[in-house]
């Protein structure tokens, strides 16, 4: 019978998985304004062990005081950065060595399971209301959508992130021994 793994397992299986990634993935967070959006996507972000989070264009920041009731406190474990305009944290993330790949429902974009998520890469999400702008979609390296199949127009830009980020680790992780890292 399963029984749900304790407090101190899941650190020892977080460590496990630690170990076995290499790959860094940083954000840019193109004008998310609601609080709760950002605090979700930290969340993720501390989850799987996000670098840096570039903020951009009218993005609220982690320290507005609404983020902690979804962040949780999470939003400590994330540094975090905002830049004036989209060019600069594009600019950021190249100079730190990443690939900037845009996540959005654009023309030209290939779907999540196609897309250059190997190496260091910097995912970049969008406004709630209108999307990644044509600027950060004109400088990001590729463009990538997560295939829908409901008759939905889009994500909320929280679970797109999250939907993104884990992709991005599954790749690293698929070529790993089968192993599941849970002992005991
Ligand atoms: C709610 S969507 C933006 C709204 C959308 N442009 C519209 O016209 O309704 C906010 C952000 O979530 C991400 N997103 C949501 N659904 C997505 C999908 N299926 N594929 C890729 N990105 C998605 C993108 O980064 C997007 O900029």
């Amino acid at each position: 019978m399963s029984t749900q793994l304790r407090p101190t397992d899941v650190k020892r299986l977080n460590r496990h998985w630690r170990r076995h990634t290499h790959s860094r993935i940083s954000l840019i967070v193109e004008s998310v304004t609601q609080p709760f959006n950002l605090g979700s996507i930290l969340r993720t972000a501390a989850t799987f062990g996000v670098d840096t989070v570039w903020l951009t264009g009218n993005a609220v920041t982690p320290d507005h005081h609404q983020v902690n009731k979804t962040a949780l406190g999470t939003q400590s474990k994330v540094r975090w950065e905002k830049t004036a305009v989209t060019a600069d944290a594009v600019a950021a993330a190249r100079a730190d060595g990443y690939r900037v790949v845009a996540v959005e429902l654009a023309r030209g974009a290939l779907p999540l399971h196609r897309a250059p998520l190997a190496g260091d890469v910097c995912l970049a999400v969008g406004a709630e209301d209108h999307g990644c702008s044509p600027a950060l979609l004109a400088a990001a390296d590729a463009v990538t959508y997560i295939p829908q199949t409901g008759r939905v127009g889009s994500l909320n830009v929280a679970v797109a992130t999250a939907i993104a980020i884990a992709e991005a680790r599954r790749r690293e992780w698929e070529a790993l021994p089968d192993e599941d890292g849970i002992t005991g």
